[in-house]
């Protein structure tokens, strides 16, 4: 078979890494990929957004199956257009995929569900708004209510704050926004909870956490994630079953009431307290850099997955992890989240030794004749799995060490709610 995966991050990397391992992919292209992924796929120069140029491409390259890795394009339909041309794409459609691309949608379907989330109000008027931020407690968050590329979010410790940042949402600091969405402040532990879902049934697909702030100790800015690992001993059985029967199949059961069945990965961001989960967010996609630990925890062919997934045939199959301890650290260009170097070149990768045990997922990279240099804020995503996690935070950190990148940086830290030895 011949599969495309579209993206350029670290996620698709290791997606694209997964289903080279499979025998029954016989063609792999990435549109448009990266440094990493021009290592194993075929990458293909083309803008996502454009989805006739994106047909054009999968029909030259005759793929059978096409995996759509970022939200953006799946938000603006690329399922629904690539469908009606027939093509075998698999990921949510563009009813379905607002989940993420409106947090007011996902609210709604929570609250007409009962499933559990911060309580909340969508408003696209400051009066309404001000009223809600004086009758609620502080800390507050503020939302957009599209997508916002992860900086759309706010915790407000003043009411002051949150009036301020709800106005400049309501003129128009996001174009994807004209709504603002306001919530309680949850407390807790984070967890990021995957399933894939076809129109009969879901499978169970890793659990991961995530490390958002760029700084050691979870301070600093929010950034897309600066390091994650998986198996994540909070998620217990007992808060498992709990996920699934509150949150995760009253929302697939609601998307099929609504006759828009949803089919992908479902990526559920959840706040645990006390051993209740509660909804944070809903994102359509694996999480990156989730998807880097749970591509090197998952056994099963990615590719009979896929194949079963997109014949609604899921129910069929046994999905097995490795047990072991996966982690991943991101090598950051010097600056991020804020502005930061580009187009650095990066010396040792070539000479790094890489096994089933070790990886270098490449996310903001390209080639410039043999050399790779940077051309993104997260760069690299190191990544090790062992009997221990501990062990494999080491790993990570002598690979990223013999990179020795100039303009880089990483969090030494990753793990270090469950890691008590800090000695790095
Ligand atoms: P999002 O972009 O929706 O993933 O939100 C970014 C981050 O903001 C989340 O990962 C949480 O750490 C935090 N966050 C969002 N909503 C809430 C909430 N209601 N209570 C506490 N933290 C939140
Ligand atoms: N790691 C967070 C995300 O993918 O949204």
């Amino acid at each position: 078979m011949n599969l495309a995966v579209i993206g350029s991050g670290g996620r698709e990397h290791a997606i694209c890494y997964k289903l080279k391992q499979s025998d029954k992919v016989k063609k792999l292209i990435c549109i448009p990929g990266n440094a990493g992924t021009a290592l194993i796929a075929k990458n293909i120069k083309a803008d996502i957004t454009n989805f006739n140029l994106i047909y054009k491409t999968l029909k030259n390259h005759n793929i059978n199956i096409v995996i759509v890795g970022p939200e953006q394009p799946l938000v603006d339909g690329i399922v629904d257009y690539l469908s009606k041309k027939k093509i075998k794409v698999f990921g949510p459609n563009k009813f379905a995929s607002q989940l993420e691309g409106s947090k007011a949608f996902m609210k709604n379907l929570c609250k007409k569900n009962n499933i559990p989330t911060a309580s909340f109000g969508v408003f696209n008027n400051f009066n309404q708004a001000k009223n809600f931020i004086k009758k609620n407690k502080t800390p507050l968050v503020v939302k957009a209510d599209g997508l916002a590329s992860g900086k759309g979010v706010f915790i407000c410790n003043s009411k002051n704050e949150a009036k301020k940042i709800t106005k400049e949402i309501l003129a128009g600091k996001f174009k994807s926004s004209n709504k603002v969405v306001l919530e309680e402040f949850l407390k807790g532990d984070e967890l990021s909870y995957f399933v894939i879902v076809d129109k009969n049934s879901y499978r169970f697909f890793g659990e991961a956490q995530d490390h958002k702030r760029v700084g050691e100790g979870d301070t600093g800015k929010n950034t897309g994630g600066m390091g994650a690992y998986s198996p994540a001993p909070l998620l217990t059985p007992e808060l498992e079953k709990k996920i699934k029967k509150k949150i995760i199949e009253p929302t697939i059961n609601a998307l099929k009431k609504l006759k828009n069945p949803y089919t992908g990965f479902l990526y559920a961001g959840l706040m645990i307290y006390k051993g209740e989960p509660k909804l944070i967010e809903y994102n359509i996609r694996m999480g990156d850099p989730e998807c880097q630990v749970l591509m090197m925890r998952l056994k099963t062919d990615l590719f009979k997955i896929i194949d079963l997934a997109t014949k609604n045939n899921l129910k069929k199959l046994k999905i097995q992890w490795d047990k072991r301890k996966c982690i991943t650290i991101v090598l950051c260009s010097k600056g991020y989240p804020a502005k930061y170097i580009k187009n650095s070149k990066i010396m040792n990768l070539p000479k790094i030794k890489l096994n089933s045990k070790n990886q270098i997922f490449h996310a903001g990279t390209y080639k410039k004749g043999n050399d790779f240099i940077s051309n993104g804020g997260r760069v690299l995503n190191i990544t090790s799995i062992d009997e221990d996690l501990y062990n494999a935070r080491i790993s990570t950190i002598k690979i990223i060490r013999k990179i020795n990148w100039k303009d880089g940086f990483f969090r030494k830290d990753i793990g270090w709610k469950i890691i008590k030895k800090n000695n790095l």
